[in-house]
């Protein structure tokens, strides 16, 4: 079966720098299924698919191949680690998420990869949906406003300079759709641990569930 251990919650409360480090401190196969939708949304871009026309999408979905290998993330062969970070692709992807046939494919992919292996992953519906079984579910909050600061800084570390305003008002709008769409909305599992890491540093968030493994392995 493999140890399962599911990290969800709203953009940039730090999911996927907490499950990375993790991932490397217990020997886990670390899984960004975030990235899987946004190499979705950059493809549909790329292609110019309207997301309106369900057959469209399917054709996309078909033809694709997507792969990742050491934290690069290929469509079709190609690295786009970088262009599925761009404004551009964070604008829709919530839209391309939203839609049955993307999730149902991504959905099997993510088990798939996982299947028989020690893994973590991160995303918005892991521990209700992916994997409803995991040995531990974790769900990361923090405040709107010190996770836009967060990704204030991501940006800046990579030469990009985003207003706080404008990065905040994209993270509050896709929160909420991701919240009330129908399909597999992002919501705390049952038997998640909830942490807010809103006054906590990365260490700090890395210790606390670091303590929560070792109590199931
Ligand atoms: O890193 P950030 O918090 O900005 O988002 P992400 O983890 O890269 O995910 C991008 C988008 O993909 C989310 O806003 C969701 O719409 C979607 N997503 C999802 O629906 N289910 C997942 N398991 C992971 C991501």
């Amino acid at each position: 079966m493999g140890f399962k251990v599911a990290v969800d919650g709203p953009a940039g409360s730090g999911k996927s720098t907490i499950a990375k480090i993790l991932g490397e401190n217990y020997n886990l196969t670390y899984l960004d299924t975030g990235a899987m939708y946004r190499m979705i949304a950059y493809k549909s871009i790329k292609d110019k698919v309207n997301l309106d026309e369900i057959s469209e999408v399917v054709e996309l979905l078909e033809k694709v191949t997507i792969d990742m290998k050491d934290n690069k993330f290929f469509t079709d062969g190609v690295d786009v680690s970088q262009e599925i970070r761009t404004p551009e692709v964070t604008s829709i992807v919530s839209k391309v998420a939203a839609i049955r046939e993307v999730r149902v494919k991504l959905v099997d992919l993510q088990r798939e990869i996982s299947r028989g292996k020690d893994v973590i992953l991160d995303g918005r519906d892991i521990g209700t949906v992916v994997f409803t079984n995991a040995d531990l579910k974790i769900f990361l909050v923090a405040s709107p406003e010190e996770r836009a600061n967060r990704r204030v800084i991501d940006f800046k570390n990579k030469g990009i300079e985003e207003k706080f305003e404008d990065v905040l008002s994209e993270i509050i709008k896709r929160d909420n759709f991701d919240s009330n769409r129908k399909e597999s909305p992002l919501k705390k599992a049952m038997d998640a641990i909830e942490i807010d890491t809103s006054f906590m540093n990365i260490e700090e968030v890395v210790r606390a569930i670091s303590v929560l493994i070792e109590k199931k392995k």
